[in-house]
């Protein structure tokens, strides 16, 4: 077992079968001490609470209820913890992990190896890796794993008809740890069966569909629904037959709402084909332009499903306008635990303090459910680097409860997983909780994004998204950087309530860090601090790697456990090469536009 479930070392038996099987096979192994008498009340749900009784104590929940009450009694004592009574219920009923795997074993994004659930075209897993991740995603209160790419590639398109069987044996083995399976399908898969259009107005089509579900739900009773990504990136959907996305997806959540099923419809539609000399086209109002005048016009069972922020995963971006301006229409908001721009699980990249500010932004009743791109991968231990796997575990936390703090969730991880005294575990907490800043430090500057290699994603690269279609643009030249998104500039900030744009809308109050999401500014502008625009930068650039090489000593003094120590210690090297990389690019290439030295002396090669 790995991650923060190290010491729930008792391998899990075949037989079990329900989630209430699963909390008694748990509680009785790993707190043989402990008399726990379980009550289920079936209406409950996921929802459970704890009372201490005269011979011990009392769990009351739903089915689910009390699993998540069994991880979280194992995951207290373990961590150290006393056990108190309480009660709680998840925020968002459902805490979904995307899997971008595709079946011929690769995954789009994935850092951690190669798929968990596919090789060679075919479902190949190896079932006790199966209920070890089913139990790391119940103990972590996660309850739906969508196991395929949202880019559906051959034979993928294929999982609603030959791949039954294979889909219905592995929705068995989750279904004992609460986990229901979402599969990601094309919107394009009649036109594979003859069937002529994929027009969701078309009655052959919707036909097609509402057979097709009926003929997965006869397999899998409890699949979660179908995931799609339409007119996005160049794949299928309804803007082909003149359509709105409104119809296409209320078409497919028709067919799934006799079983239950939710309709997850990604927003991620943007121009992928842009002009990079046109100006007037913002890839982050794309989104909100899109959904905002379909809002109110969906099925109840469909799950618009919004990325946190405008762009795409960025290091640092504005909260999407999309999450605050929908009012009635269900909203997933999506993360991505996958570090796809974060330094792809080799650079050190604590998300929970930049997924606390996001949930410090969005009210917490604008959200029906949250979503995650996943960070797993065959890799032994599931996430490539150990100290990734937090990620993983912190998602599910926040999910259930959004407000609880960084810290608290990082120091209750490190207890579970390393165990450490109370000096190193502060080291490593703080090492966690600064690592993405130090992480930002070093890439791009003040909210730009971006400048990093193309499609690999990892490392320096100022101009490779420069002269390019996608809309990703900084538009640095020897005078000033960045984009004016404010009223006077693409207008992008006229999406947002009144007091979001008063905060940002004039650089000399605007925060630092997102002065040049919205903002194109002379270098020679003014910081509060009185550093110029460039010597921010160029400070920064210094600073971020510094950390970065103090964050690999500070490894290096850390008792973690093989194997974990060598991965970790590997990785650390690669992070400050990379950093150093990011520093001397970037600094160079805003040196040599400018023609403005470091005060400090320290660009020496013009
Ligand atoms: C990013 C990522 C793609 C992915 C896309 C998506 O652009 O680079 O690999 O397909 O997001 O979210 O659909």
């Amino acid at each position: 077992m790995q991650a923060w479930l190290n010491k729930l070392s008792c391998p899990l038996p075949d037989s079990l079968r329900t989630p209430v099987e699963t909390a008694r096979f748990e509680l009785e192994h790993a707190l043989p001490g402990i008399p726990v008498q379980l009550t289920v009340a079936p209406d409950r749900g996921d929802a459970w609470e704890l009372a201490e009784s005269p011979d011990g104590w009392v769990l009351n929940g739903g089915e689910t209820g009390l699993l998540y009450g069994a991880y979280r009694m194992i995951m207290d004592v373990l961590s150290g913890e006393t056990l108190r009574p309480c009660a709680t219920a998840p925020r968002y009923a459902l805490r979904m992990i995307n899997c971008w795997d595709n079946m011929d074993g690769s995954v789009e994004r994935g850092y951690a190896g190669r798929s968990l659930f596919f090789e060679g075209g075919r479902f190949a897993y190896q079932p006790e890796r199966m209920q070890e991740l089913g139990r790391l995603l119940a103990s972590a209160g996660i309850n739906v794993l969508c196991i395929n790419n949202v880019n559906v590639h051959e034979p993928a398109q294929r999982l609603t008809e030959d791949f039954l069987p294979a889909l219905s044996a592995l929705a068995s083995l989750f279904r004992a740890f609460g986990v229901h399976l979402m599969i990601s399908v094309d919107f394009s898969s009649p036109l594979r069966h003859e069937v002529s259009t994929a027009d969701p107005l078309d009655p052959a089509v919707q036909r097609w569909w509402t057979e097709t579900a009926d003929r997965v739900y006869a397999e899998i009773p409890d699949l979660a629904g179908f995931l799609v990504k339409a007119d996005s990136e160049n794949r299928p959907g309804p803007f082909t037959y003149g359509r709105t996305h409104a119809e296409g997806a209320n078409m497919l959540a028709r067919a799934l709402k006799p079983h239950g099923g939710v309709l997850v419809w990604r927003a991620f539609v943007y121009n992928c084909h842009q002009d990079w000399w046109d100006e007037k086209t913002d890839r982050p109002k794309a989104a909100y332009e899109t959904y905002m005048p379909l809002d109110g016009q969906f099925e109840e069972n469909v799950i618009l499903q919004v990325k946190h922020g405008p762009f795409d995963f960025q290091v640092r971006e504005p909260v999407s306008p999309l999450l605050l301006g929908l009012r009635r229409t269900r909203v997933s908001m999506e993360l991505q635990l996958a570090q796809e721009y974060t330094g792809q699980q080799i650079d050190v990249y604590a998300m929970p303090p930049m997924w606390q500010e996001i949930f410090d932004e969005v009210p917490a009743d604008r959200l029906d459910a949250v979503a995650a791109v996943s960070n797993l991968g065959r890799d032994a231990n599931y996430t490539g680097h150990p100290l990734a796997a937090l990620n993983l575990y912190a998602f599910g936390l926040l999910g259930w409860d959004p407000e609880q703090q960084p810290e608290a969730v990082i120091r209750r991880w490190i207890r579970l997983t390393y165990g450490f005294a109370p000096a190193q575990e502060d080291a490593l907490c703080a090492l966690l909780l600064g690592s993405r800043r130090t992480y930002e430090k070093y890439t791009a500057p003040l909210g730009l994004g971006w400048m990093i290699t193309p499609h690999t994603h990892y490392g320096p690269n100022p101009d490779g998204y420069e002269y390019d279609a996608w809309g990703t643009y900084h538009r640095a030249n020897r005078d000033a950087v960045g984009i004016d998104r404010t009223e006077s500039g693409t207008g992008y900030l006229s999406q947002y309530p009144e007091d979001f744009r008063e905060k940002y809308k004039n650089p000399e109050t605007c925060p630092d860090l997102m002065l040049l999401f919205y903002h194109r500014l002379p270098y020679s502008f003014r910081m509060r601090d009185g550093r110029t625009l460039i010597q921010r930068i160029y400070d920064d650039h210094f600073e971020g790697c510094d950390e970065a090489e103090r964050m690999a000593e500070t490894l290096k003094t850390l008792p973690f456990p093989e194997p974990d120590r060598q991965v970790i210690l590997d990785r650390a090297d690669r992070q400050v090469h990379n950093a150093r990389s990011w520093r001397d690019v970037i600094n160079t290439f805003f040196f040599r536009f400018s023609g403005v030295p470091d005060v400090r002396g320290r660009i020496l090669r013009p």
